[in-house]
């Protein structure tokens, strides 16, 4: 059975770009979130999101009537659901949100529909959407109990793409499609072949979840193989970058540079979805989430050194009179993206403390809801550099590479992305 129509559940970074592709192929697209002004500006065929080029495709696919958006599911042939999967306070995963897109798609399901879990998810996470969509539809069949009869398949494909190339990804990336039979692969790897040019892979569904969280997991880990040496070279007053240089020039070495910590929603979250399910057994994976964590307090006690000495060094100051620069509060270089960043976590630290002046520079973001770093200022590269004493690289943004030779002259810089080496 061919697939007509496709419905979208959630139309974020991962579920908008996923439409406007299956609509871009002339597929009828059914896109449903729950907030309403989102579902607005996407039927205005405007985009909520910044993404290269998805506001031509989703205005496209909007005024060619093939992309529509709305707050409640209605029949369509397979349902992608690309629902946040945050974690609760304790890491635990949160799978508040499929549960809820399972209850609302439920309803509408009919026999010979496909269901596809896209959302980062821990292991076992698309067996228990199955269980839920079974309890809520005892009239059809589902996978954990038909097999590769059942009325409805269930698959977990999950998304791989990276912000600011997403349109682009999403056609050429590989897919790893796990589906909870055979024929629930075959299915799935028939509809992604719609707009799908790397490979479709099929594993089953555990294999897949575990394939996600591996990926984060591995980065993770490196990044903290890193981070632990910058601290260790701190204290053995050893040049980390220029260790890693060194070391990198073995032919099988190839170490991570090191920085504030680890930011974004999706390495500093999903490794905790695999300590979650096995935590006496993920250790290594555990404490390089915990390294990687404690990674901006070590830069905020080098700040506070760094205050010191500067004090020192100029006796007729107090600390009400040094002006301490922040530059850059995203969680990579060159976007605007602040979730879970360690920079802005840092530079709110260093606000709430310091009880003189705080400045902050971010060129991608220059109008930053006030109150975000409480009293400190927004201001512009030249007069942070200019006017503060006490500076703190936090993201490898370009503006300030573009300047590495002025950071390279400051005298009390701390230089966490190692910039200037
Ligand atoms: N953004 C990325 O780069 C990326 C990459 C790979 C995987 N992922 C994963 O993809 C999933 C989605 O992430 P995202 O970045 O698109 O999130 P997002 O927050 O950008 O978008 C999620 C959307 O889902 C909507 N929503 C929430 N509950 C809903 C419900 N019950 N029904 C319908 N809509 C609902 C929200 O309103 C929001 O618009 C997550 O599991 C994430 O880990 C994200």
């Amino acid at each position: 059975m061919s697939f007509e129509t496709i419905s979208v559940i959630g139309l974020g970074y991962i579920g908008l770009p996923t439409a406007a592709a299956f609509a871009a192929r002339k597929k009828k697209v059914i896109g449903v979130d729950v907030n309403q002004q989102t579902v607005d500006i996407i039927n205005k065929g405007e985009i909520h999101i910044v993404e290269p080029e998805l506001d031509m495709v989703v205005h496209a696919a909007v005024t060619e009537g093939y992309l529509r958006a709305t707050t409640s599911p209605e029949p369509a042939d397979a349902f992608l659901v690309a629902v946040p999967t945050p974690f609760k306070e304790n890491h635990e995963p949160d799978l508040s949100y499929i549960q809820a897109a399972v209850d609302a798609i439920a309803p509408v399901l009919k026999q010979g529909d496909l269901v596809i879990l896209e959302s980062t998810s821990p292991v076992g996470a698309t067996e228990m959407m199955a269980e839920w969509l079974a309890s809520a539809r005892p009239d059809l069949t589902f996978p954990q109990d038909a097999g590769e009869n059942s009325d409805i398949s269930v698959a977990h494909c999950p998304e791989r793409v990276l912000p600011g190339h997403v349109m682009r990804e999403l056609v050429e990336n590989d897919r790893i499609v796990g589906g909870m039979t055979s024929s629930c692969a075959r299915r799935s790897v028939e509809l992604y072949r719609t707009f799908v040019e790397g490979e479709c892979i099929v594993t089953d569904a555990r294999t897949a979840e575990m394939c996600k969280l591996t990926e984060n997991a591995f980065r993770d880990v490196n990044i903290a193989f890193a981070n632990e040496l910058s601290v260790i070279c701190d204290k053995l007053d050893i040049n980390v970058w220029e260790l890693i240089g060194l070391a990198n020039r073995h032919p099988r070495v190839s170490i991570l540079q090191p920085g504030p910590g680890v930011g974004g929603h999706c390495i500093a979250v999903d490794p905790w979805f695999i300590v979650s399910r096995t935590p006496e057994l993920a250790k290594l994976i555990k404490t390089a989430r915990e390294v990687n964590d404690d990674k901006p307090h070590r830069v905020i006690d080098q700040v506070k050194i760094s205050i010191q000495e500067y004090l020192q060094n100029n006796l007729d100051k107090n600390i009400k009179d040094v002006c301490v620069a922040c530059y850059g509060l995203a969680f990579k270089a060159d976007i605007d993206d602040l979730r879970e960043s360690p920079a802005l976590l840092i530079a709110q630290k260093i606000a709430q403390e310091h009880a003189g002046d705080v400045v902050f520079v971010e060129p991608n973001d220059e109008q930053l809801s006030a109150g975000v770093l409480g009293a400190a200022r927004q201001c512009a590269l030249s007069e942070a550099m200019e006017k503060a004493d006490i500076h703190v690289l936090l993201v490898d943004h370009k503006e300030f590479n573009d300047n590495v030779d002025k950071f390279s002259e400051l005298e009390y810089l701390t230089d966490t992305r190692g910039l200037v080496k």
